[in-house]
């Protein structure tokens, strides 16, 4: 076959600080899919758009080209409407799940394809998986049927959407290019397109524990993710939120799912239930229903029946008990004061170290292990007061997690100012 353009030609223009046509990125993506572009060439083209950037027509190219090397879901044979929610992930993040089966109550579809955890942010189906009996892998047909009939799933994403963002993200995490925002709207924003949602929020997060720590970048970001997704038909709003903190009092997989209940029974954490109920209400709007009373459902127990009906169907007993840690190891006030400081990129790494993540893609996770914190930042605490709980099966791991959480954490005087960085949402775009 002959090539319509030679990968070095490109590779020099995007040096060069040049534009790439829709033809040439098409077939970027295509030969790189197809292995004529080798993964060198595709390094070095990766590490161009990474210091050079790229134009809003080559983002919106690059990411229809990847979204063309795989199937499309397609839901208008569904008779609800469908609205989906994506996260760049955060510690402590379980939004997902009273979330998902919160819109649902309303009538609405809510297709969630999501990941495993891999490094020190938690994989939503890594915290499900803690359920006796529960399921990732659905059929097309059972994902099909279980949206038409209890309206949410939280399943495992295929490998059908956008295969070349599988293979780009591959090259990316062992070349030092993940951190590039085009390369990062491009490949989010594929599979989300790919997936056929109608409607899509965005949880886009910034400081210690998220992935783009700069408030800026972050909101770069979600510019850039709002507005592929506009241009691709899906109606696309993204909320910019606080990860200074941890997410919530549980961090883990089994204490995660257990706080999520919490919120579906009309209690848990603040912050927990503010963002649920911001995100809630900015994917009901997208799907016609500006009104809808989400704390009401909340309180009511509609939402709590839909996620009693979500986990039966994938084969889980929400009644069952959800597995406990071999051992723990609480970790207490030294002082009288206020918690001023609790940083969630330790607390963050802290959890993976204690088994809750994984270091490598098939590495197992443990259900039970993850951190309980006891105190939020503003939190007056008294010498001897447990601050938080650390958990694992294997207790080897204390060490390096409490050693991971040196200096994360610290009692002052000062009620304020607290060090959380500010308000939970910082802003809504779109
Ligand atoms: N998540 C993705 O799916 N892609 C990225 O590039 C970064 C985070």
């Amino acid at each position: 076959m002959i090539e319509a353009f030679d990968a070095v030609d490109l590779i020099k223009t995007k040096r060069d600080h040049g534009i790439l046509t829709t033809e040439q990125i098409d077939w970027l993506v295509d030969a790189y899919t197809r292995g004529v572009i080798a993964d060198e060439q595709m390094s070095a083209m990766t590490m161009a758009i990474l210091l050079n950037g790229m134009s809003r027509d080559e983002i919106r190219d690059l990411t229809m080209a990847m979204i063309a090397t795989g199937e499309r879901l397609d839901f208008s044979g569904l008779s609800k409407r469908t609205t989906d929610k994506h996260s760049t992930g955060g510690v402590g993040d379980k939004i997902t799940l009273p979330l998902a089966p919160l819109v649902a109550s309303f009538g609405v579809a809510v297709p969630q394809l999501s990941g495993r955890g891999l490094g020190h942010t938690g994989g939503t189906l890594d915290k499900l998986e803690s359920i006796p009996g529960w399921r990732a892998q659905l059929s097309n047909d059972e994902f099909m049927a279980q949206l038409d009939a209890v309206g949410a799933v939280i399943c495992a994403a295929g490998s059908g959407l956008a295969p070349a963002d599988g293979k780009l993200y591959a090259l990316r995490d062992i070349t030092g290019t993940v951190e590039s925002i085009p390369l990062i709207a491009s490949s989010i924003m594929s599979k989300k397109i790919a997936e056929g949602t109608a409607a899509l929020v965005l949880d886009v997060k910034f400081g210690s524990g998220a992935f783009m720590r700069d408030p800026a970048k972050a909101r770069e970001l979600a510019e850039t993710m709002v507005r592929l997704g506009q241009d691709a038909g899906v109606a696309t709003r993204a909320l910019l939120t606080n990860m200074n903190v941890p997410l919530g009092l549980a961090i883990g997989n089994a204490n995660e799912v257990r706080e999520s209940v919490e919120v579906l029974a009309g209690g848990g954490p603040a912050d927990v239930v503010e963002l649920t109920l911001a995100l809630a209400r900015e994917m009901l709007d997208l799907a016609g229903m500006p009104d809808a009373d989400v704390e009401g459902h909340l309180a009511g127990g509609q939402a709590m029946d839909t996620w009693r009906a979500m986990i039966s169907a994938q084969g889980g007993d929400p009644d069952a008990a959800l597995p406990s840690p071999k051992e723990t190891q609480v970790v207490s006030a030294d002082r009288d004061g206020i918690l001023v400081t609790q940083e969630a990129l330790p607390f963050g790494i802290a959890a993976w170290r204690l088994g809750a993540g994984r270091a490598r893609k098939e590495d197992p996770v443990h259900h039970a292990a993850g951190i309980d914190l006891h105190v939020k930042p503003g939190d007056a605490v008294t010498k001897g007061d447990p601050l938080f709980t650390l958990a694992t099966d294997d207790p080897a791991r204390f060490e390096r997690a409490i050693e991971a959480l040196e200096g994360a954490y610290r009692i002052g005087d000062e009620v304020s100012p607290v060090e959380d960085g500010g308000p939970l949402i910082a802003d809504r775009i779109g």
